[in-house]
């Protein structure tokens, strides 16, 4: 890579505590302020511990699960535990090999990386990580054909910190190698949402009643991104529409304009179970068909759509591609085939 401007966009740099690209405010700033995740945040608190006591950096980790469930707030908190700097940079971020390269060798001791979507690195600049993370070693092989040479550069003590939402697609060597665990974020619960957005609203300073709050979390996708996401175009519609105060009825009101349903699916998700039941049948159907079907990326259906479509059992993954559920046909409010008549007992 070539070293000034372009370095900025592949990497930034955080000293402990610093946070200016993230939803700032929102973000849980402390350990305990984050909230849910209960059991991982337990394992990582010994590891964090330990890691301290030894006075050694943090073994590798690997975060994997839905977006917005907050691993990159994790590997946040994670670095600021440790007193440690946080990089930040991406897969698709990393073309080449120098990329990787340069930001290796700009690490200082104690940095912590984190390389979010890992998922996306191609397999050259992978191939560096495995001496990095494995012996803290920068093969970099110079030359072509008989007269190429390796060299080999000892890198910093540092920590990867890494996520993705697509653990399937990392190769078992890179897997392998967070020797620190890996672990998956799960959703949250109706009750840790509430209190996500219970907080978030006393951080915008906005009063918001309680039935308000269990609207609002049914709404979000059991995500706090999304939660957050829904609170703040809440408060947009009480600020414009009512007297500044979130109430049962303004949320009510503002969700339904966002046609938000009472279990948080919007226009596009609604669109993936019509068009599985209606073009489809109901599935088996590919994701490649459906992805055709209803116009949206194949990585956006396995990204975005399905995991909560899943999570809710509105539609089943089979070898034979994903099928819709009876739960979908009544959540729709559709008459169930005769074939699944006995499903919803
Ligand atoms: N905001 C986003 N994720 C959060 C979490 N897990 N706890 C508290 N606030 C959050």
């Amino acid at each position: 890579m070539t070293q000034g401007a372009e370095e900025i966009s592949i990497v930034s740099r955080k000293e402990p505590g610093e946070d200016k690209t993230l939803d700032a405010s929102l973000r849980p700033h402390t350990w305990n302020d984050y909230i849910g995740q209960d059991a991982i945040k337990k394992n990582l608190a010994i590891s964090l511990e330990a890691a301290r006591r030894r006075n050694e950096p943090l073994e590798h980790i690997l975060f994997y699960g839905p977006a917005g469930l907050g691993k990159t707030t994790l590997a946040h908190l994670i670095a600021k535990e440790m007193g440690a700097a946080i990089r930040v940079t991406s897969g698709p971020a990393i073309e080449r090999v120098g990329d990787l390269a340069s930001i290796l060798t700009n690490l200082i001791p104690g940095d912590i990386l984190f390389i979010d979507e890992i998922h996306r690195l191609n397999k050259l600049v992978e191939e560096i990580l495995y001496p990095a993370m494995e012996s803290r070693s920068l093969d970099i092989i110079i030359g072509k054909g008989p007269s190429a040479r390796i060299l080999q550069l000892d890198l910093p003590p540092f920590t990867l910190l890494a996520a993705t939402t697509r653990i399937a697609l990392l190769s078992s060597p890179l897997r392998s190698r967070f020797s620190g665990g890996t672990y998956r974020l799960s959703f949250y619960t109706q009750q840790d949402i509430e209190r996500i957005i219970a907080r978030s609203a006393a951080i915008l300073n906005v009063a918001i009643e309680p039935v308000a709050i269990t609207e609002l979390a049914l709404r979000s996708r059991a995500t706090p991104r999304v939660a957050n996401r829904l609170l703040k175009r809440c408060r947009d519609y009480a600020d414009v529409r009512g007297n500044g105060v979130i109430t049962a009825d303004g949320s009510h009101d503002a969700l339904e304009l966002l046609e938000i349903d009472n279990r948080g699916l919007e226009p596009s998700d609604r669109r993936i179970l019509e068009a599985l039941i209606f073009k489809h049948n109901g599935g088996p159907v590919g994701v490649q068909t459906l992805a055709a079907s209803t116009s949206e990326e194949i990585e956006t259906i396995e990204e975005v759509y399905e995991p909560y479509l899943l999570q809710l059992g509105f539609i089943e993954r089979t070898p034979r591609g994903r099928v819709v559920t009876a739960h979908a046909y009544e959540h729709l409010g559709l008459p169930l085939p005769t074939t699944m008549q006995e499903t919803l007992l």
